[in-house]
């Protein structure tokens, strides 16, 4: 009875994918807990690129079983074109390795014309930059307690109650008050029990079986999606996404206990990126910040925007050990500091008058904080073909125990590329 998370340690994007792809090898069941397609994890193997929005990373070893938790929204076009287009390249998706709770809600047509209608609608610095795949509006639903769920599509008096009651007061917003067209019942319903008829051998009582499972001596990981900065009530409010990436979402998102939680594996990229909009203390100007997002390929796996870049934020990353209880950290795209001579790391903040080592949790008052950084040397040699963590230059050695030293958990694992051989165990 064994179960391990993994879990973005920064604003997303930190790697997740890979790892969990590396990482699936070792266990028998892979489930998402949270989020929904604005998720864009990528996996590479070999010449080949996959880029994992609901499914879980695992589902490359097809003889996992992979899940998609209770506290996933899914948007069941996206989920089936994600089954498909696996399907196409070769990759064995059967219910027999993929079960999706039958708990989880859905995303509507409507929850994504209220994203980006909202979006549109904001001025300027107040637009969250969401990914536009009605992940607001669907948790919104979830907690006034009228949304549909992936029990409901089976259901056709059930389901057709739902959207009419629904659309009802969403036709009334979106054109009322964004100036958006609405949506009629009837295409909505045929939409949502297309796909349902196609999802349906796939939907489980997850929760069951993910207990069953651990009961029957099965090793199980969890798989986070978007970053612990992102997270609705311990992120960077209100820049940030509708859901829990960090450890409280796994139990509530997959009905496990805590009990059975070992490793919590954090993951941090050797630097900082955001995509959308919001505080980020350590954003590089435009001209580092433009040679690392080219260094690093730092373009959104789900929207391809340019992602910010910026200097690692060791507060935040303290931050985030904490919340968390973080048992190890994995580092990754630590190769993408190799262009340049000198590396600074944020270890404080200056924040009204005073200096603070403590992460302040706020969309606007983060703004505020500037970064006091100490720098480190660079070692301006390629990782990329490094295998042993021996053969690290010594300045790289020397930046991971910074890491450390200061976060009190300890890099188990470096990553320096995207492939599944470009690893190195501690
Ligand atoms: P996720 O959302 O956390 O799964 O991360 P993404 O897939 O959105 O972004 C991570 C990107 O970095 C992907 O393009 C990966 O292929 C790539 N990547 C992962 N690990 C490394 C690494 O150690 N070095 C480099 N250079 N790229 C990496
Ligand atoms: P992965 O799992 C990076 C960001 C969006 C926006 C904010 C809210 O690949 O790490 P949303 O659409 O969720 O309402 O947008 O959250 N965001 C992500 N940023 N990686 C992600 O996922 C993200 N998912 C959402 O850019 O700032
Ligand atoms: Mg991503």
């Amino acid at each position: 009875m064994s179960a391990d998370v993994i879990i973005g340690a920064q604003w997303g994007d930190e790697g997740k994918g890979k790892i969990v792809d590396l990482f699936s090898e070792k266990y028998d069941v892979i489930v998402r807990y949270q989020g929904g397609a604005n998720a864009g994890h990528t996996v590479i193997v070999g010449d080949k690129k996959y880029v994992m929005h609901l499914l879980p990373s695992g589902v490359l070893h097809s003889e996992k079983m992979n899940i998609i938790g209770n506290s996933v929204v899914i948007d069941l076009g996206s989920l089936v074109e994600e089954i498909n287009g696996l399907k196409e390249r070769g990759i064995k998706i059967t219910p027999k390795n993929l079960k999706i709770s039958e708990n989880a809600h859905i995303v509507l047509p409507y929850h994504k014309a209220i994203d980006k209608a909202r979006e549109g609608k904001k001025e300027g610095a107040k637009k969250i930059g969401t990914t536009g795949r009605g992940i607001g509006p669907a948790y919104t639903d979830k907690y006034t307690r009228t949304g549909i769920r992936v029990r409901d599509i089976f259901n056709a008096q059930v389901l057709a109650e739902k959207v009419k009651e629904n659309l009802e007061e969403k036709n009334f917003l979106l054109e009322k008050f964004y100036g958006a067209p609405a949506l009629k019942i009837q295409d909505v319903i045929t939409e949502v029990e297309k796909f349902g008829a196609i999802i349906k051998p796939y939907v489980s009582d997850t929760a069951g079986d993910i207990n069953k499972a651990l009961k029957a001596g099965k090793k199980v990981l969890f798989e986070g999606a978007q970053g612990a900065l992102l997270d609705i009530d311990f992120g960077t409010y209100p820049f940030v996404t509708s859901s829990n990436p960090t450890i409280g979402g796994v139990m509530t998102g997959t009905g496990i206990s805590h009990k059975n939680i070992k490793k919590v594996w954090g993951i941090t990229k050797a630097y900082q990126t955001r995509v959308g909009n919001g505080p980020m203390p350590t954003e590089m100007p435009e001209m580092e910040g433009k040679k690392t997002r080219e260094a690093g390929g730092e373009y959104g796996a789900t929207t391809g925007r340019p992602r910010r870049c910026g200097w690692l934020d060791l507060v935040a990353l303290k931050y985030v050990c904490e919340l968390n209880g973080l048992t190890d950290i994995i580092l990754t795209k630590i190769d993408v500091l190799s262009i340049f001579k000198e590396l600074k790391v944020c270890t404080s903040y200056t924040y009204k008058g005073k200096k603070i080592d403590t992460f302040v949790a706020d969309g606007e008052e983060l703004y505020k904080c500037k970064p006091v950084y100490e720098t480190l040397k660079g070692w301006e040699k390629d990782l990329t073909k490094i295998r042993n963590y021996k053969n690290l230059p010594i300045a790289a050695k020397n930046y991971i125990t910074f890491i450390e030293k200061y976060s009190g958990v300890k890099v188990s694992i470096v990553s320096v590329g995207p492939e599944r051989e470009q690893i190195l165990k501690k």
